[in-house]
């Protein structure tokens, strides 16, 4: 049966990384692998320049239908002076607004070959697998009041609210576990019990979703002590999950363990339809459009291209086939091949064309 993709190159670096995705895609539809219908659509400046919106209803629309979409990056310093709710980002924001994608999945993975190039010494990361869960929807970003006020003596009051309903944290924890039992069947749930309410819910919540998955080990980490020990013994933690403040910072440091930007892939997944079971998601690598590197055929593909694997592995169920990319993507480490913001002192580097090729060929192999 076949399958539906819905490909939002994007901005900037955006259509290079993705160009590379599509050539790995037409193998795949080739060799019968996957039977993938592809359709594309335009979001961030391409679209505020053809329709004068950050991504037209249609697009949105094509969104919504899609089995999953891939989505580049957006932005550059052209759309500097749009209208402010057309700025290239605001395609982002709606698309995971309609999408209602709840569940921001972070992994991070530290390639051995690339272990040298992590913030921390090789044995503390040389085979690191943390996926991390942020709450994506809810929390101190959204919640109200939110405010700034003058006080009339000179002084001003700002209020941010953090607000979550148990529901939020039943279905994120539930995503969580879930994905804990396709890896190794542990989860860490972070939060600030010992000073916020919302941290107090979030645990108890938590700990009644863990009684649905007996074969799962829970252990609760206060998230000031969670990014402590991130730094410290990474390799202690599976699947962490946590709320939508605390998983930005924390996704943001387990990403430094693991070498480049150019390195992270991202899933944003929604609810399962009642009927379907399918969930609405979305794969983007973790870095933006690269403006300064943009049209020069340097970028690294490969965030791209492991969300795509991660598309492949949570939107499809192709396990083997996600373990063969992610596998090409490691092999092309291996045998020493760089694009330039992963390269070391005299590795050879190459582009993204090439980086491109090279996986594939590895994929064929
Ligand atoms: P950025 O992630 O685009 O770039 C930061 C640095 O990392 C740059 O030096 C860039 O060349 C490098 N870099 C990023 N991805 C790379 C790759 N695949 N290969 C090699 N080098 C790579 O972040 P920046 O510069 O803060 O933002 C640039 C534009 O992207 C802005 O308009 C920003 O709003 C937008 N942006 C979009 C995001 C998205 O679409 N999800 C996320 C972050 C930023
Ligand atoms: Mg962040």
């Amino acid at each position: 049966m076949s399958q539906s993709l819905f490909l939002l190159p994007g901005d900037g670096i955006g259509t290079e990384i993705m160009a590379e995705v599509e050539k790995l895609i037409a193998w795949t539809n080739e060799t019968g692998l996957t039977d993938f219908i592809i359709d594309r659509g335009l979001a961030g400046g391409v679209a505020y320049d053809a329709h004068g919106v950050a991504i037209t209803d249609g697009d949105v629309t094509k969104a919504l239908a899609a089995d999953a979409v891939l989505f580049g990056a957006v932005g550059g310093p052209k759309w500097d002076d749009v209208p402010y709710d057309q700025r290239p980002e605001a395609a982002l924001l709606r698309l995971r607004k309609e999408l209602a994608v709840f569940a921001n999945l972070r992994p991070a993975i530290c390639y051995p070959a690339l272990a040298d190039s992590s913030s921390l010494k090789r044995e503390l990361v040389e085979g690191l697998d943390i996926l991390i869960v942020r709450e994506l929807t809810g929390g101190v970003y959204f919640g109200e009041p939110k405010t700034i006020t003058e006080l009339g003596n000179g002084q001003k009051r700002a209020i941010d609210t953090q607000v979550y309903e148990s529901y939020e944290i039943d279905r994120i924890a539930r995503v969580a576990f879930d994905l804990a039992r396709t890896r190794g069947s542990r989860v860490h749930s972070a939060d600030k019990k010992n000073v916020m309410k919302s941290g107090v819910l979030w645990d108890e919540v938590v700990k009644g979703v863990a009684k649905d998955y007996p074969d799962v080990a829970l252990e609760h980490i206060l998230a000031d002590n969670a990014a402590m020990q991130l730094v410290r013994t990474p390799k202690q933690f599976d699947v962490m999950v946590t709320d939508n403040l605390f998983g930005d910072i924390l996704s943001d440091v387990a990403a430094m363990l693991t070498g480049s930007l150019g390195m992270l892939p991202s899933a944003s997944l929604g609810s399962p339809d009642p009927v379907t079971g399918k969930r609405k998601a979305f794969y983007e690598p973790v870095h933006g459009s690269a403006p300064d590197i943009m049209g020069k055929g340097i970028a690294n593909p490969i965030a791209m291209i492991a969300s795509f694997a991660m598309a492949l592995r949570y939107s499809f169920n192709m396990l083997e086939l996600a373990d063969r990319v992610e596998n090409a993507i490691a092999d092309v480490l291996e045998d020493g091949l760089r694009t330039a913001d992963i390269a070391q002192g005299d590795d050879r580097v190459i582009g993204t064309q090439e980086m491109g090729a090279a996986i594939l060929a590895k994929l064929k192999a």
